[in-house]
């Protein structure tokens, strides 16, 4: 489409995008441009969007199927379309460093992939910046992509029929209690660790903090791997940290780019986006 403008964030992946009003309806053309615009990008960032929950959640059903939000949908049943991200409660209250939500947070700073524990993973997500902290709080983003293209021949060929388990409890535990109901709400589910772009035919890895295992490997040899690939993706030149500006509305494709959050002071600084998913189209298998 020729009517987006895009400006590259890393020389890998990433542009910013003008010539598109998120906060308006998107026709048909602005649907299939910002599809196109995922597809090749894998990260987008429009700034100055001036955002919503009633336009977001417009935004996310123009793009597909929104997704309903793990946390209180394994806790207690409700569909929710929004997970809110940062220190801001829904009254507009501050939680401190010491509150169990913040701590509950943390696990977002592990290299991660939006739903990659759920049976159908997201395909995209959108998370909108309303309140920026002035001192951290970036958020991270590394290609898939790019790192499978990395590998040598050897390597892809070791990997390129492997199944990862990915476990939520197994990443998240590590950072703060994940409550029963939401825990059994999320069996373990196995992913392949290649996955191929539907419209561009591009290979990329599909790994991070939630994989526990490979399937077929023990448990020394799957760890082993799963390090070695997650240090592989994640080399310092490799990571876009995106540093926020209230009106930032971010957009990245979960099938093939790893991100994590970086921390801020929450005792000191406010910060809060909202954030919303879409349906993916691949479907995992939970092993008997
Ligand atoms: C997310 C996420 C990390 C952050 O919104 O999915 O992982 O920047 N965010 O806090
Ligand atoms: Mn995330």
């Amino acid at each position: 489409m020729t009517y987006l403008i895009f400006e590259p964030l890393h020389p890998d992946f990433g542009a910013i995008v003008s010539g598109m009003d998120l906060t308006a309806p998107l026709s048909q053309e602005d649907v299939k441009a910002f599809n196109d615009a995922v597809d090749t990008y894998s990260v987008l960032l429009f700034r100055n969007q001036d955002m919503t929950d009633e336009k977001q959640l417009r935004l996310t059903k123009a793009i597909g199927e929104p997704e309903a939000e793990h946390v209180a949908y394994g806790r207690t049943g409700e569909v929710v379309y929004f997970g809110s991200v940062g220190n801001i409660d829904d009254q507009g209250n501050q939680r401190k460093e010491a509150h169990d939500t913040t701590k509950y947070q943390k696990g977002n700073e592990l290299w991660h992939s939006d739903s990659s524990f759920r049976q159908v993973p997201s395909y995209v997500s959108i998370l909108h910046a309303y309140e920026v902290p002035g001192e951290g709080g970036a958020t991270s983003f590394v290609s898939e992509r790019a790192a499978y293209d990395r590998l040598t021949a050897a390597e892809k060929d070791q990997i390129d029929n492997l199944r990862g388990l990915h476990d939520y409890v197994f990443s998240r535990a590590k950072r703060a209690p994940v409550d029963d109901n939401h825990a059994a709400s999320l069996p373990p589910v196995a992913h392949p660790l290649v996955k191929t772009n539907p419209g561009n035919g591009r290979k990329n890895l599909f790994i991070g903090s939630h994989v526990r295992s490979i399937l077929g490997l023990s448990g020394i040899d799957s760890r082993a791997l799963i390090n070695d690939l997650l240090e592989k993706t994640t080399r310092p030149e490799d990571v876009y940290s995106h540093q926020w500006a209230a009106g930032d509305t971010v957009v990245w494709d979960n099938r093939c780019v790893l991100h994590k959050g970086n921390g801020f002071d929450a005792d000191k600084w406010r910060r809060r986006l909202r954030q919303t998913r879409v349906v993916g189209s691949e479907v995992g298998q939970i092993p008997a």
